[in-house]
């Protein structure tokens, strides 16, 4: 049971795609919905998307930025290796249903989260833009992938190295002048400060607008409320939630800071993991 099938290395080796053999989950799993893993047995438990599932394959893709101790780990894993365990789906599916024209905006490991549900938009009838984003070229993931998932795709870079230079909520800006009200809702997904932007950017055209938030997670069963996030005037627990929620009313300022309430842990145990790492190449 979950093996690694396959490990793909993108955007210069930070980012990381795995096939991973889980039927059951494969079955059941619909867009907007993630897992919990643990790559050993005394592992951390970490809550990642579903990128892609394979009924047929009974397999799940993740893609994952290494930013720390246990995507550092599970990206040095090899195919053909186990994971110890996946738990999933968890969360709530996307409510995807025809609507008419909907705008997907991804950035960074944010389009991974955000293809099954373009995917799924498109697959339901309705008109599809996409906008995807990345600091530099060589950082961007799943062009091909999105622009099979989407009617038009527009592509930024921060550093103007491809496509438009500047950031997604310029495009956004743009597509909500040019397609006013026909816009029936976006959906924005990608680092905080990004979803807090884009969200601003669709409140002033009056737009309903969908979030995905990467609150830390543990049990992912609403039970330790570690993912507690404020949503207007109510306390939410983005794995059972959510992860998806109305972006005009989330909190992102109090999202960012609970997000960096474990700074120094994470610190300790990747410095702990590189030193470890780096004594065993050295033996
Ligand atoms: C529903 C959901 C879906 C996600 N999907 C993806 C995805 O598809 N691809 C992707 O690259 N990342 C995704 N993430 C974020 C991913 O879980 C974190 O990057 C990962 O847990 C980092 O662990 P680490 O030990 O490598 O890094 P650490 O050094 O431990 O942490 C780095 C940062 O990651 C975040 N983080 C740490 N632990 C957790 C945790 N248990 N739960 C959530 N966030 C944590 C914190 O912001 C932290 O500052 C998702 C998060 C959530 C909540
Ligand atoms: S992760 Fe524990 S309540 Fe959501």
């Amino acid at each position: 049971m979950y093996q690694i099938l396959s490990k793909t290395e993108l955007a210069q080796g930070t980012v990381v795609a795995n096939e991973i053999h889980a039927p059951k989950i494969a079955a059941k799993a619909k867009p907007g919905q993630f897992i919990i893993l643990r790559v050993n047995e005394t592992g951390e438990r970490i809550p990642l998307t579903m990128a892609n599932t394979n009924e047929e394959r009974g397999t799940i893709t993740i893609i994952y930025q290494v930013v720390g101790k246990t995507t550092a780990l599970l990206a040095s894993m090899s195919a053909m290796d186990h994971l110890a365990d996946v738990v999933g789906p968890l969360g709530r599916p996307t409510p995807i249903e025809k609507k008419g024209t909907i705008i997907c905006v991804g950035g960074g490991t944010g389009v991974a989260v955000l293809h099954p549900i373009t995917k799924g938009f498109k697959e339901a009838g309705n008109h599809v833009i996409a906008i995807i984003g990345a600091r530099n070229k060589d950082l961007l993931i799943m062009e091909k992938e999105m622009k099979a998932a989407s009617n038009e795709l527009y592509v930024c870079t921060d550093d103007g190295s491809y496509g438009h230079h500047g950031f997604v909520t310029d495009v956004l800006k743009e597509q909500l002048e040019k397609h006013g009200a026909a816009v029936k809702e976006a959906v924005c997904i990608g680092p905080v400060p990004m979803m807090k932007f884009c969200s601003k950017v669709t409140k002033d055209f009056g737009i309903p607008t969908m979030v995905s938030l990467n609150a830390i997670m543990v049990d992912g069963t609403g039970m330790c409320g570690c993912c507690r996030v404020q949503v207007g005037d109510e306390t939410k627990f983005a794995c059972v939630d959510g992860p998806e929620f109305d972006a005009h009313k989330v909190d992102f300022d109090g999202l960012s800071a609970r997000l960096t309430a474990y700074q120094k842990q994470e610190k300790e145990a990747m410095d702990a993991y590189q030193k470890k790492c780096s004594c065993s190449t050295e033996a």
